[in-house]
């Protein structure tokens, strides 16, 4: 090996990055709210493999969409088999419930997961190619009142934290009444061809609905002209497009009606809906969050036909954002006693006593590899403890310990076996202990 190999650093793969502690409080907080949303919502957490036949997203996702065409991680294993990282949450949701037989279970089935996902996608700020995504679904329900529930969710996941997302909506019609709205479209933006960007052109064979979705300068007079899809729902996808508003209306969750929405993924039918920051036209990467119903996708994965709804968020876009409002996050619990020991005999009932204060509701914090009392004392004063409990050898023989006040640098002797009532007592936990106790007597 030559000297400059051995010397290398390793970095982070591009497009993925680090959590560290620091950011600890923002994943806890955003944990907490998601866990507390699906108990109130009565969702169960479901956790798939990252590993998925590729298969699954060609045809789930859709063959011709951005996700699987370009951004998919996919190769063939050892075994010769084709399998991708998996790039989206629902396509493996679907295959669990149809493998698993949820069918037979009360209906619907209300699943959520918060998940890595990856997508080779081009990195920048809120764009990863790993990240990862809080999604709820909700299998095995036709009703509009399903839509509007899960709108109401993913919209309260932001408010819980004080953000102000908007939400846009739209409806893109079913497999009945679809196909003259893109016919229309084709007939559209067919005129327009020449002023359209390349990759407009491209999506006018293989995904008209998606030039609606472009960002690109050059194809937006075009898009402001093109027929409306409002005009060309039947009558049961009005009237379930209309119902959900209603409930929008009744959970006075506001929204936008946007034509635009029409989602970069192939399964949706009906209702469709983005988050956003702002009112304002959002770039893919600022979008919050986006879902929709599926009604077609449990039948083409090889279940029998089961009507679907669901969103996802990005959980780094809400992390961000937090930063960016400078919202506090879930703190950690702060650690409140050290345990500090001198001798091995003291150590080894140090340990002992770490773990008792642990089970009596106290947060202890210790340096067992450390044996001198001056650098153990730098690291509790670091930490900001309220108080240091002290074990050394004539502590071990009288069968005491120190209790040493940090501020004022006060010590007591303190019997070894009344240690941690002394210590609940001081940090103001001895009572609420206690009363516990004697009202379970
Ligand atoms: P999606 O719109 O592709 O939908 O992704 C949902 C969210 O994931 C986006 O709004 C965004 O916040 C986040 N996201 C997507 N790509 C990236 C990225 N490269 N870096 C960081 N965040 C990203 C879905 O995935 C559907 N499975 C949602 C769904 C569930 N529909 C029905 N059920």
């Amino acid at each position: 090996m030559t000297k400059e190999k051995k010397k290398k650093v390793f970095q982070l793969v591009k497009g993925m990055k680090d959590i560290l502690p620091e950011d600890e409080k923002y994943w806890s907080a955003v944990w907490e709210v998601v866990e507390n949303l699906a108990l109130k919502y009565g969702f169960g957490r479901i956790e798939t493999p990252v590993l998925e036949m590729a298969d699954l997203f060609a045809r789930g996702t859709g063959s011709t969409t951005d996700i699987v065409e370009k951004e998919m991680y996919s190769f063939v294993d050892q075994a010769g088999e084709k399998l991708a990282l998996r790039p989206e949450g629902t396509p493996g949701a679907v295959r669990s419930y149809i493998e698993h037989g949820l069918i037979n279970l009360p209906q619907p089935v209300k699943l959520f997961y918060f998940c890595s996902m990856f997508r080779h996608d081009k990195p920048q700020a809120g764009r990863y190619r790993q990240f990862s995504q809080v999604g709820f679904e909700v299998i095995g329900d036709p009703e509009p009142v399903i839509d509007a529930q899960l709108i109401n969710l993913a919209y309260q996941i932001y408010t819980s934290f004080q953000l102000q997302p908007s939400v846009q909506v739209n409806s893109i019609g079913c497999l009945e009444c679809r196909p003259a709205y893109e016919q229309a479209l084709k007939e559209h933006f067919k005129k327009d061809r020449n002023k359209l960007s390349e990759i407009s052109r491209e999506r006018l064979s293989k995904n008209v609905m998606r030039i609606l979705d472009s960002k690109e300068e050059e194809d937006q007079p075009s898009i402001a002209k093109a027929p409306q899809q409002m005009d060309f729902l039947c009558e049961a996808c009005q009237k379930h497009f209309m119902q959900v508003l209603e409930y929008l209306d009744d959970l006075q969750v506001p929204y936008f009606l946007n034509s635009r929405i029409v989602r970069g993924l192939d399964y949706y039918t009906r209702t469709t809906y983005e988050l956003w920051l702002g009112e304002e036209e959002a770039g893919r990467q600022s979008s919050l969050g986006g879902g929709g119903r599926y009604d077609g996708l449990v039948e083409l994965l090889g279940g029998r036909p089961t009507p679907a709804s669901g969103f996802a968020i990005g959980v780094e876009r809400l992390i961000l954002q937090l930063k960016e409002h400078d919202l506090k996050g879930k703190e950690r619990r702060k650690p409140e006693v050290f345990v500090a020991q001198l001798g091995n005999e003291a150590r080894r009932k140090a340990l002992g006593l770490y773990e008792e204060l642990f089970k009596a509701g106290v947060l202890p914090v210790e340096s067992f590899s450390k044996s001198g009392l001056k650098p153990q004392l730098e690291i509790a004063d670091r930490l900001k403890v309220p108080y240091t409990v002290i074990l050394g050898q004539k502590e071990i023989i009288d069968g005491t310990v120190l209790l040493r006040e940090m501020s004022g640098g006060i010590q007591e002797v303190v019997p070894f076996n009344k240690i941690v009532p002394e210590v609940l007592r001081r940090l103001g936990k001895a009572e609420i202990v206690y009363n516990e106790k004697s009202e379970t007597r």
